[in-house]
């Protein structure tokens, strides 16, 4: 059983990202089998900016090796160390009707976002079916707003068996509906689009800063607050704190005596320690560059194995050479 997934390189990433994808990701390594990729052919419908690129697909290998993600175990690469990946998505898009296409809500939410469609934006759920494709994938595990693209990938590799023969694997979504929607700062679902995230890494004052900053409502310390569960920062709290922590917070919000001020301190030092060992182990590796290059470019050669194996199937099957 393969599992597979990929991280577009769009940005610094959060602990929303950290407990609704990474942390399970991370997790999945003692079931063996798993691929996961840096999508920077696909941060490309967004960001054109070169040197941006660069930072941010190195600053996700660095945030995810940091984080636990195992090179020996698992196999990580840049998808565009594998450029096999754009002749597959040729194929399939070929076989892919437009009506498929234009039914993709993700295109439909950008453009009506006020973002300006490129050709790639309206392409991009074929890249994606590619990109799993192309190592006979058996397991997907994303968030709910991908599982349209998973199911056309089925639609694809079953068009294109159809089509040339049994050539693809057809894969399945893992969604992960378990996972609670971490919450951000204005108590909203933390998203970069809301720029109401706190980072996993990033400067220590910006950040206390931040966790200070969370708004909470006017009654003074020494007021009962029975409803201490509701509280942003006790939701936040349990995510780095044993329950007997949390519970302790909320008992002494709920009597009283307890201020917003010391409740956000204690969130702040919770958090900061929660991310001790992956911190220093980020900075060994920023300090450590070439051994993160040659990380991603071993992954590369083991995902190009199984690519070249998948490619040379379907080129075959489709009658090419
Ligand atoms: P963002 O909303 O910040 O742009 P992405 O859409 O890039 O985040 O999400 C990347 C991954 O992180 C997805 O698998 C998504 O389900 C997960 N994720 C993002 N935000 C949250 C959140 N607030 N709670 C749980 N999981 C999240
Ligand atoms: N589109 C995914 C996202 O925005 C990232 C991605 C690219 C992906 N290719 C993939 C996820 C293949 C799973 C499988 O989050």
């Amino acid at each position: 059983m393969r599992t597979l997934t990929g991280i577009t390189p769009s940005g610094t990433l959060h602990i929303g990202n950290y407990f609704g994808a990474m942390r399970p990701a991370i997790d999945a390594q003692t079931r063996g089998d798993c691929f996961y990729f840096i999508a920077d052919y696909h941060s490309m419908t967004t960001v054109t900016d070169p040197v941006e690129r660069r930072k941010n697909t190195l600053g996700i290998a660095l945030d995810w090796l940091a984080c636990g993600l195992d090179p020996k175990t698992s196999v990580f690469w840049r998808q565009s160390d594998v450029p096999e990946v754009c002749e597959l998505m040729w194929m399939l898009g070929t076989l892919t009707p437009m009506g498929l296409m234009e039914r993709a809500h993700s295109y439909k939410d950008k453009t009506a976002k006020g973002i300006s469609p490129n050709f790639g934006l309206f392409a991009y759920p074929v890249l994606m079916a590619a990109d799993i494709l192309l190592y006979d994938t058996h397991r997907v595990p994303v968030g709910r707003d991908q599982k349209q693209h998973v199911e056309m990938t089925r639609d694809m590799a079953i068009k294109f068996n159809e089509a040339y023969g049994e050539t693809l694997v057809v894969p399945e979504s893992e969604i992960r509906d378990e996972v609670a929607v971490i919450p951000g700062l204005d108590g909203q679902k933390m998203s970069k689009s809301y720029g109401n995230t706190i980072e996993i890494f990033g400067d220590e004052k910006a950040l206390r800063k931040k966790i200070m900053g969370i708004m909470m409502d006017s009654r003074t310390p020494a007021e009962p607050k029975p409803d201490a569960d509701q509280n942003l920062a006790i939701q936040l709290l349990k995510f780095f704190a044993t329950p007997e922590v949390v519970l302790d917070y909320e008992n002494r919000l709920r009597a009283g005596g307890l201020g917003y001020g010391d409740l956000k301190k204690a969130l702040f030092e919770h958090y900061w320690n929660y991310f001790a060992v992956a911190r220093a182990r980020r900075a060994e590796l920023a300090a450590n560059l070439d051994h993160v290059e040659a990380v991603l470019r071993d992954g590369a050669q083991r995902a190009r194995a199984v690519a070249e194996q998948v490619i040379s199937r379907a080129r075959k099957a489709s009658g090419l050479r």
